[in-house]
Formats: structure tokens, C-alpha cells, sequence
């Protein structure tokens, strides 16, 4: 069967946000049939019987995280939305904000509704200008109609939605530093357990989900859960998937595939294949600025959670990044390490120590400076800080530092050796 891109349908169309253009394209039917169909623990059931799994990095199963939620309801419940996307080179959640607010909101809807819950926030990065704009907008579209608000649609269900504007910080992506965000605190990531379907939000039971996650929980309402399942490789990695691709390719942008394509069909077909012919593929993450590289020679791999690990890297938030021949390596890690030394939030010591050792020590190598020991040291500051840290902000610059040097030892050995960047020198630098 054709694979037919659904999270993508309205983007090209003039006036996509409208709730107007949505309705014209069976929006919000999905909805009407959950509210209509289902009791709540049914949607959950169906949530989980899809496959779903978290579009923000992690992979957990959706309807499973939901499940977690204690069963009586002394405390409220909350949704949280996770708009804050920041992650470099991942750009997919905005697109859905900008272009298609309402495939998101009738997914919020339906989520809320499947847990209980009254009040939801949408936790938007606060540079977001437009697509904060129209998701208000979005929201007071549907209220009008009766999709938000006190008995939706008149079934007895009432939800609300704040729109929380976060101040631009990577670390407020992070579940539990955006709980503390939206508590109006600093952004520093809480120790788990409790996890936050426990202990969320004010202390009360709290769902957090990706803004593509939601997006497809609108999908598996409009068409059900054995549809979504049948997408992808099941049983473990199902659905339709936003694939964002940027660096040295022709065509960099989002695309729309079932999990599991193969990530040479994405770069070649999608995204018309790499920038300048006369430099082929030297490298590719994937999964997204955090996880591990692979060289050209392991690149030949599917594009989901299981694949993906086993090829010994992660899908992430899915923002792969190409380079070619022409990229240094050391150049490449150290402007990465230069954000993640610039975003730690400063709470664990290996994590804001370890973060600046890199860049001085990737600096000294890229600029002619470096010493041989160097490239060990890397290593064991990577090692150091790998599993020692409150959140797994740690573990995202700790996996590209040994995934770049294990793949490409040589070229950091020979920066020191040299005491120079092998391609400045060639190019006369
Ligand atoms: C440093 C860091 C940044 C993160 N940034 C985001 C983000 O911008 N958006 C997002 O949805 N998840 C982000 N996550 C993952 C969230 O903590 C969480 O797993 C996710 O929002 C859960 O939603 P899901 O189950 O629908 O995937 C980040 C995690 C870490 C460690
Ligand atoms: S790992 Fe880094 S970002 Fe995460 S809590 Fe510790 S210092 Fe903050």
C-alpha cells in the first residue's frame, strides 16, 4: 500500500492554519468519534494498542507513559505540551505549530480527554514568535466552535489551554526543567524517580508529550489504531514520521515517511542527495545533534528506534545532520560542544565542568594547539560524564564526543600531531 503523508497533508495548502481549511479537510472528525466511541481508559487502550511511540527523543510508548497516571483522582491531572524544540538541526514541531496548529490541538484534545485531564499548557520556546501567534489563534478558533471550553462538542468533558512562553533555554525541553520552568523557577532538571505522571506538575500527576506525538495521537483518532499500526515496521516502531535532514544536502527541509525508511533513501531521494557532487557522504547523525555519529561506511541504515540501536546510535528527535568530505571533525565537534557548554544548566558538576573542558580541549586542537594526550582526554571527560548527571543533558554531548573520536581517532590524532587542522593547512588557511 502507497504510503500516504498525513502529519504533512495541509502544510502546502494556502491557509493551512485556518480551523476553516481544517474542517474543509475532515479535521476534527477524529475527535467527534473519540468523544463519541470511546470512554477514556478505551482511547488509552487504543493509544497503546497503535504502537505510538514518544516523537521527542526518548521512544517511550505514549499510551504506556499514560497508564502511569495513579488511578485515583485526588489531585488534578495535567497535560504539558513540549513545543520548546531546540535541539540543533531538529526543526520538525515548528513546522506543525506554523502550519497546521489544529492537526496538534485536536490531539491535545483527544490526549486530555484519554487522561482525565482539565487543564493543559503548552510550553512553547519563547522564540517561537509566529508559531506562538497561531496557536493562540488556533485556540480561539476552536473555542468559538465548541472544541475547547465547557462540554466539548456536548459530551460533559471541559478543557482549557494556557500557552506558557519559555525564555529560549535547550534545557527547558527537558521534561522535568520544563515542569520547573513552568512553575515559574529556574529551569533545572528534577532527579527522577518520582516520574512526573506521579509527581508533575505543582506535585500533581502529569502527562508530557511531544507536539508530533500529539500530532499523530489526531491521526489514530480520525483512523484507528490497527491503521497506525499497519505504518512502519511493527510491532515496536509504528506509524508515520517527520524526518528532518540539514547540513550538506541539496534539498535540506522536513519529510514526511513511515519509520524505517532507509536513511540513504532519505538523504538521496527527499533531500536530493549530498550538496556538492564532488564531495560524497563523510558522516551522518541520524537521530539529531545528541546521539551518536556514524561514518559513511555505516550509514546504510533504517530510520527507527530499533534499527537505529542496533546500528549502535539513537533516532532522537529524528534531526539528522550530513556531512561531507569537505567537513573537519574536530571542527564539527567543537562547535557542538561550544552549545552544549553554552546550555548546561549548571546543576551537576561533570556536566558544567566537563562541558567547558571540551571546548577548551577541541579548541586547542582545531587551532594548532593540541597536545597528544588530548584526544584521551576527550574520551575519559566524555566517560566521566556519561551516566553522572542528573538528566540525560549529559549524556547529549557525552555520545557525540566518544561517537566522533572512536569513528574518526585518526583525524583528532593527527590535528595534534600536525599542530594544525589537516584541511585549513590543505586549503592554504
Ligand atoms: C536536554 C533535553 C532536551 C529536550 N528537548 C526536548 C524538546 O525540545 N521537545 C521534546 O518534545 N522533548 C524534548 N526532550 C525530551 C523530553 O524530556 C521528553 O522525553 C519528551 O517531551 C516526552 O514526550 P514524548 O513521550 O511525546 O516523546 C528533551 C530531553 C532532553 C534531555
Ligand atoms: S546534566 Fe547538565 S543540563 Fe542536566 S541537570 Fe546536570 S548540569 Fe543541568
Amino acid at each position: 500500500m502507497a504510503f500516504e503523508p498525513l502529519l504533512t497533508r495541509n502544510i502546502h495548502r494556502e491557509g493551512s492554519e485556518s480551523i476553516d481549511a481544517y474542517l474543509a479537510s475532515g479535521g476534527y472528525q477524529g475527535l467527534r468519534r473519540v468523544l463519541k466511541e470511546f470512554t477514556p481508559e478505551k482511547f488509552v487502550e487504543e493509544v497503546k494498542t497503535s504502537g505510538l511511540r514518544g516523537r521527542g527523543g526518548a521512544g517511550f510508548p505514549t499510551g504506556m507513559k499514560w497508564g502511569f497516571l495513579p488511578k485515583g483522582r485526588e489531585k488534578p491531572r495535567y497535560l504539558c505540551v513540549n513545543a520548546d524544540e531546540s535541539e540543533p538541526g531538529t526543526f520538525k514541531d515548528r513546522l506543525l505549530i506554523e502550519k497546521d496548529p489544529h492537526l496538534v490541538l485536536e490531539g491535545i484534545i483527544a490526549s486530555a480527554y484519554a487522561i482525565e485531564c482539565n487543564l493543559a499548557f503548552f510550553y512553547i520556546r519563547g522564540e517561537f514568535h509566529q508559531g506562538c501567534r497561531t496557536f493562540e489563534k488556533a485556540i480561539a478558533e476552536a473555542r468559538a466552535r465548541g472544541f475547547l471550553g465547557k462540554n466539548i462538542l456536548g459530551s460533559g468533558f471541559d478543557l482549557e489551554i494556557i500557552v506558557y512562553r519559555g525564555a529560549g533555554a535547550y534545557i527547558c525541553g527537558e521534561e522535568t526543567a520544563l515542569l520547573e520552568s513552568l512553575e515559574g523557577k529556574r529551569g533545572y532538571p528534577r532527579i527522577k524517580p518520582p516520574f512526573p505522571a506521579v509527581v508533575g506538575l505543582y506535585g500533581c500527576p502529569t502527562i508530557i508529550n511531544n507536539v508530533e506525538t500529539l500530532a499523530n495521537v489526531t491521526l489514530i483518532a480520525e483512523r484507528g489504531s490497527a491503521w497506525f499500526a499497519g505504518i512502519g515496521r511493527p510491532p515496536k516502531n509504528t506509524g508515520p514520521k517527520l524526518f528532518c535532514i540539514s547540513g550538506h544536502v541539496k534539498r535540506p527541509g522536513v519529510y514526511e515517511a513511515p519509520l524505517g525508511i532507509p536513511f540513504l533513501e532519505l538523504l538521496n531521494e527527499r533531500a536530493g542527495g549530498m550538496l556538492h557532487p564532488s564531495r560524497p557522504l563523510k558522516a551522518a547523525v541520524p537521530g539529531g545533534s545528541s546521539m551518536k555519529i556514524l561514518p559513511a561506511s555505516k550509514c546504510d541504515v533504517l530510520l527507527d528506534f530499533d534499527s537505529l540501536a542496533a546500528a549502535g546510535t539513537s533516532l532522537g528527535s529524528a534531526g539528522g545532520m550530513v556531512m561531507d568530505t569537505g567537513t573537519c571533525i574536530v571542527g564539527a565537534l567543537l562547535n557542538l560542544a561550544r552549545f552544549y557548554a553554552h546550555e548546561s544548566c549548571g546543576q551537576c558538576t561533570p556536566c558544567r565542568e566537563g562541558t567547558g573542558w571540551l571546548v577548551k580541549i577541541l579548541s586547542r586542537l582545531e587551532r594548532g594547539d593540541g597536545r597528544p594526550e588530548d584526544v584521551g582526554l576527550l574520551a575519559d571527560i566524555a566517560f566521566r560524564i556519561e551516566g553522572n548527571t542528573v538528566c540525560p543533558f549529559g549524556e547529549a554531548i557525552a555520545w557525540p564526543v566518544d561517537s566522533y573520536v572512536k569513528a574518526f581517532r585518526e583525524e583528532f590524532e593527527d590535528h595534534a600531531r600536525r599542530k594544525a587542522c589537516p584541511m585549513r593547512a590543505a586549503a592554504g588557511a
